[in-house]
């Protein structure tokens, strides 16, 4: 698929990656817009970066239909191209004793609730939304590419998010395999640490415990994951499986 036909649904996209990504989209000649929770912060990002910003929760069935709805009508035709970024950390261990007192405090259900609903029901229902109206419309080719993590081979402190990734991986197989026919294929990628709002606030001495293990002693980015989500979206016999740009690591 080139680039040129591209009318593409970032979601997450106000900061970090996603904003990397609707930016380099709207470079390269694709039409594209994209979602994020909050209207202040969507106008914010929109002006900055020139693109066209819906304020949607993709936690929300109903957010859901209207950011396709209005992307539709913002691109003047149906979406052939889903960007699944939007994700959150609530990071906890599973349990932790406490040394003096002995008592066990356990990882919050409302941690793991927040984690699933937006890394895991949140692509669900993009996905299930652009594929409805992809198959409605006839639209194809059509490209999912869902944002995994290296994290989804399981890490300390992260059931949650780990749990969603790998799901999400799971999924990947599974919609390509069931929506091949339709045209539409499902791709994943799978970053390592990536440099975003997130890591650049981190304390100098934690960023290198980070880099350490890493192969390529560096962090990535957000650059080298779009390379990614090209290759994805321009490579008509890739689907159903996943990317990995890590540097290396291995969790
Ligand atoms: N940064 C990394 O090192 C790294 C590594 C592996 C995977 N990832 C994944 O890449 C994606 C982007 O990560 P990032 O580092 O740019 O994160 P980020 O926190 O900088 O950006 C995520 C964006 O998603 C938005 N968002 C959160 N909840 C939302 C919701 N319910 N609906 C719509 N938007 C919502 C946030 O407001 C934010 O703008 C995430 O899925 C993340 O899990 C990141």
């Amino acid at each position: 698929m080139n680039l040129g036909d591209v009318r593409a649904v970032v979601t997450g996209g106000a900061r970090g990656m996603g904003r990397h990504f609707a930016q380099a989209f709207a470079a390269e000649g694709a039409n594209v817009v994209f979602c994020d929770v909050g209207a202040e912060s969507v106008a914010a990002a929109a002006s900055e970066i020139g693109v066209k910003g819906i304020a949607a929760d993709v936690s929300r069935e109903d957010d859901v239909e209207r950011l396709f709805a209005e992307a539709e009508e913002l691109m003047g035709g149906p979406v052939n191209v889903l960007l699944n970024n939007a994700g959150i950390l609530r990071d906890g261990l599973l349990l932790r004793k406490d040394k003096e007192t002995g008592a066990v405090k356990v990882l919050d259900k409302a941690k793991w609730d927040a984690v699933l609903a937006v890394n895991l029901t949140g692509p669900f229902l993009c996905a299930r939304q652009f594929a409805k109206r992809a198959v409605e419309t006839d639209t194809r080719p059509a490209v999912v590419v869902n944002m995994s993590s290296i994290s989804r081979a399981g890490n300390m402190g992260q059931s949650n998010y780990a749990a969603a990734k790998a799901g999400l991986v799971a999924d990947t197989a599974t919609w390509a395999r069931e929506l091949a026919r339709y045209g539409i294929r499902v791709g994943a990628i799978a970053p390592g640490f990536i440099r975003t709002p997130m890591v650049e606030e981190m304390r100098p001495e934690m960023l290198e415990k980070m880099v350490q293990p890493v192969p390529m002693r560096r962090i990535g980015e957000p650059s080298e994951i779009w390379e990614a989500v090209r290759f994805i979206v321009r490579c008509d016999y890739f689907t159903g499986r996943v990317v990995e740009v890590d540097g290396g690591l291995v969790l």
